[in-house]
């Protein structure tokens, strides 16, 4: 069997990491076929958009894609969010965003903790317009139940693979009465297709408390869009910030794994950039692969290195990206 993936390195520090995942990878026992293809700022000085159909058909014929990186460029009318565009293209409904306590200072201890945002409408849907004298704008918040049910239904189908006991409903049905209200009526239905599975709701602005409170009190989250994209960078700063943390954007038969951070221009080509979010992320699609045994040989080599120290700057250290990934693939107990 031999792995057909898609590498987006993308723009600024993202070749760095994605190198980084290649090498890893490719330190391991199994076959891949590695398929370079274009997106972001770079894809668009080349071919006039930052998501060619071609890559699109690649992350189609793909087992999973890995994607490093995009910059949004200033001033350019039109230019469109390739991240935001290929999961409605692709319909990679859920974002699901893993935290967990990590062996390093900067992470707090006891959180196991998974965010399940919906991914591809909410305040993100694109339906926006501006009065012509420019005195009000508009963003229209789309819930559906289709989407609803598919981002909630992973929730609860994760919450059981993973042997979780919780799943925590997040809205704002109190004042978005329509389209929270619709989300959440959506989950109490398909809560009931699951009594193992405790539920509870909770309103967004008390959550955002609560992360910082309490954490060790979640298990699943599952919300929308916009939410879930506040929580989740909330979330990742309780464990170590984004130099750790990583995403999949999972559909039915597509999946693209990612590190939550940008493209760094500040540090792009010193070697600085940290590539362990991106290993997670690594990690996490050899999950999604049913290769949990090598998933779990590098996260256990990432803990390794952590345990000792041998970390990028981000996290006090003192090692580059190159000595980072060198270090990870000599721990990792082939
Ligand atoms: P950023 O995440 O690129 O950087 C924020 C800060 O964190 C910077 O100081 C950077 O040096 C540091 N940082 C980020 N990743 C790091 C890593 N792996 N190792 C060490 N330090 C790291 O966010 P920023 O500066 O707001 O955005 C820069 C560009 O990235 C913008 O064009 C933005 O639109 C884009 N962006 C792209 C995302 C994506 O591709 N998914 C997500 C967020 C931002
Ligand atoms: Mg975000």
């Amino acid at each position: 069997m031999t792995y057909k993936i898609c590498l987006l390195a993308g723009d600024g520090i993202g070749p760095e990491v994605i190198n980084s995942a290649e090498q890893v990878l490719s330190a391991l026992p199994i076959a891949w076929d590695f398929i370079h293809a274009s997106m972001g700022y770079a894809a668009y000085q080349q071919y006039g958009t930052p998501l060619p159909d071609f890559t699109l058909d690649e992350m189609r014929n793909a087992h999973a894609t890995l994607l490093g990186a995009v910059t949004t460029p200033p001033g350019i009318p039109n230019y469109f969010s390739p991240v935001v565009r290929f999961r409605q293209e692709l319909d990679l409904f859920a974002n699901i965003r893993p935290c967990q306590t990590l062996p390093h200072p900067s992470s707090q201890p006891g959180i196991d903790l998974i965010i399940v945002r919906e991914n591809t409408e909410g305040l993100y849907a694109g339906v926006e317009r501006v009065d012509e004298d420019k005195e009000r704008a508009v963003t229209e918040r789309i819930i559906t139940r289709h989407a609803s049910e598919q981002v909630i239904r992973k929730a609860f189908d994760l919450a059981r693979s993973e042997n979780r006991s919780k799943v925590t409903l997040v809205h704002k049905a109190n004042v978005l009465r329509q389209t929270c209200g619709l989300f959440r009526e959506v989950g109490q239905g398909i809560a009931t297709d699951y009594p193992d599975t405790e539920f509870e709701e909770m309103l967004v602005d008390n959550c955002a408390m609560q992360l910082i409170r309490a954490p060790e009190q979640f298990d699943v989250i599952v919300t929308t869009n916009l939410f879930g994209d506040i929580l989740s960078d909330e979330a990742s700063m309780l464990v170590g910030g984004l130099g750790v943390a990583y995403s999949g954007n999972i559909g039915q038969d597509v999946a693209v794994f990612e590190p939550v951070h940008g493209s760094a221009p500040d540090i792009v080509g010193k070697n600085q950039a940290n590539p362990i979010a991106t290993l997670f992320a690594t990690a996490m699609m050899l999950d999604h692969l049913k290769e949990a045994e090598y998933a779990e040989k590098i996260r256990k080599a990432i803990f390794s290195c952590m345990e000792a120290g041998e970390v990028p700057q981000d996290l006090g250290g003192s090692q580059t990206t190159t000595e980072t990934t060198q270090k990870i693939i000599n721990r990792l107990d082939i």
